[in-house]
């Protein structure tokens, strides 16, 4: 079969034919469609790109109705349960897993960027006790940048290397020394003999209230979080990486606006808005009230749907499962039983079913965070960290990507024509009034 597609322009009779690759036509192909030789050619318009594909990867594959989620081909419930971070880290970064000796390199290279400046500290100091630890987050790495003047030298291998391990060592240590920050408790250094969960846990609980939440099981389960949550192909926060990354940006303002882009609660904030759902719920009496005012549009089933899965997501069920292993620890929470409950009437409910409405990651993960002692605040903060690797694996494809240019979509432009500017505006204007009435 012929991998082509033949369009008429019924404005001249014209045919074209342009050819298929990867299910895609070249968006270029079609400014040769022109109604006459002055004409642009036609563009393709696609307000939040649905249906456009902004780059060649190979990091990420996602079949939404399916509900089938890989990092360089390896299915995310076998990396989940059989990886660490690192390891999944690394996976996602060079496109294979490590031998035991790029693991050791790799686990060194993070170590030895687990450090930061003093200056960072005092920097943080400046933030309100009340300061949202995204906007900490956002500022602090954009803040980086300024202390590793060689990370603007992005064409360079050996840069863009370094920068990343600096990225993915230092992440976790700006988001605990924010949360104590706010606590109003001292900075933990990194341990970095510790895992990488491990640690994290180390800097926020170490000498604090919630030390006893420093449990290996716990940090197992936030290393299985990390791993669920390293990328999601060309998302929103991925494209502003991408976006931000064209500009030839050094990686750390670019990271920046990732956060940015991961803090809006459409991105990163719903399960936040999960939680807040189930205390509003209550308890299981209330959910058929609650699936009724759903189903009459006066509300959301908050951690439900998804813009490409129409099917289970399968990042939800992994974190279900894990919440199991928390609750061991911590005791269960009452409002699993309670999202459980909710998920079973929903998946049986038409209204759920014919939209192909299933939970997605951030159902249950606001659940687990809770009970693992972190607060509503931080979960943005806790997807960021693992995401960081993400960003950074789709920022040095798009850099070593020779096909790809500064990002710079085009619009349609529906404003006035030329206007003349009323003669009241006369600044500038060189003439005997206007200077008069300027002076
Ligand atoms: N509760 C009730 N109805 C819903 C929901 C929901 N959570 N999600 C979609 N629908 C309905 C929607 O009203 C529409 O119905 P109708 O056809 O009668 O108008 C239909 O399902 C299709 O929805 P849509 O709004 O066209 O779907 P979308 O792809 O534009 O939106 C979404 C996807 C994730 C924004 C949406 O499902 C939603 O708002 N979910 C709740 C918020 C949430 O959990 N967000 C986390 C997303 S996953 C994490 C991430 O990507 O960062």
């Amino acid at each position: 079969m012929d991998s082509t597609v033949t369009v008429t322009d019924n404005r001249t009779e014209k045919q074209y034919t342009f050819p298929i690759t990867h299910g895609t036509i070249r968006a270029m192909d079609l400014r040769k469609i022109k109604a006459g030789p002055e004409d642009f050619g036609i563009m393709s318009y696609d307000p939040a790109f649905m249906n456009t594909a902004s780059c060649v990867s190979k990091i990420t594959f996602i079949d939404g109705d399916k509900g089938i989620l890989r990092y360089r081909g390896y299915d995310i419930a076998d990396l989940a349960e059989h990886c660490t971070f690192p390891q999944a880290a690394y996976l996602v970064i060079h496109g294979e897993l490590p031998t035991p000796e790029q693991e050791n390199e790799w686990l060194a290279a993070l170590r030895i960027h687990m450090g930061i400046f003093e200056n960072i500290k005092k920097f943080t100091e400046g933030f309100r006790y009340d300061a949202h630890p995204m906007g900490m987050l956002v500022s602090t790495m954009a803040a980086l940048s300024t202390f590793y003047p060689d990370s603007k030298d992005v064409r360079n291998h050996d840069v863009q290397v370094k920068c990343i391990s600096r990225i993915i060592g230092k992440i976790p240590i700006i988001a605990a020394y924010g949360y104590r920050h706010s606590k109003g408790l001292e900075y933990i250094s990194p341990e970095p003999s510790l895992g990488y969960a491990e640690n994290f846990m180390h800097m926020m609980w170490d000498r604090s209230p919630l030390e006893h939440l420093k449990h290996p099981v716990l940090a197992r389960a936030l290393d299985v979080l990390f791993i669920l949550h390293i990328d999601h192909e060309q998302n929103c926060s991925a494209n502003a990486m991408r976006a931000v990354g064209s500009s030839e940006a050094d990686p750390f303002l670019s990271t920046a606006a990732a956060a940015a882009a991961l803090a809006g609660p459409l991105h990163g904030g719903a399960n936040e808005a999960v939680l807040k759902m189930l205390d509003e719920i209550g308890s299981k009496e209330n959910i058929p009230a609650f699936i009724k005012g759903v189903k009459e549009g006066k509300e959301k089933l908050m951690g439900f749907g998804h813009r490409v899965y129409k099917n289970y997501d399968p990042r939800a069920r992994m974190i279900k499962k894990t919440a199991e292993s928390v609750f061991e620890i911590t005791g269960r929470s009452k409002k699993i039983d309670l999202a459980m409950e909710l998920e079973r009437i929903a998946l049986n409910d038409d209204y759920f079913i014919s939209r192909k409405l299933y939970p997605n990651v951030d159902f249950y993960s606001g659940i687990i965070y809770e009970a693992m002692g972190l607060e509503a605040k931080m979960f943005t903060v806790l997807f960021a960290i693992p995401r960081a690797v993400g960003w950074l694996a789709q920022w040095q494809e798009l850099i070593n990507d020779p096909e790809q240019k500064i990002a710079r979509p085009r619009q349609v432009y529906t404003g006035y024509d030329q206007r003349k500017l009323p003669d009241s505006y006369t600044y500038g204007v060189r003439t005997e009034d206007a200077v008069a009435t300027t002076r």
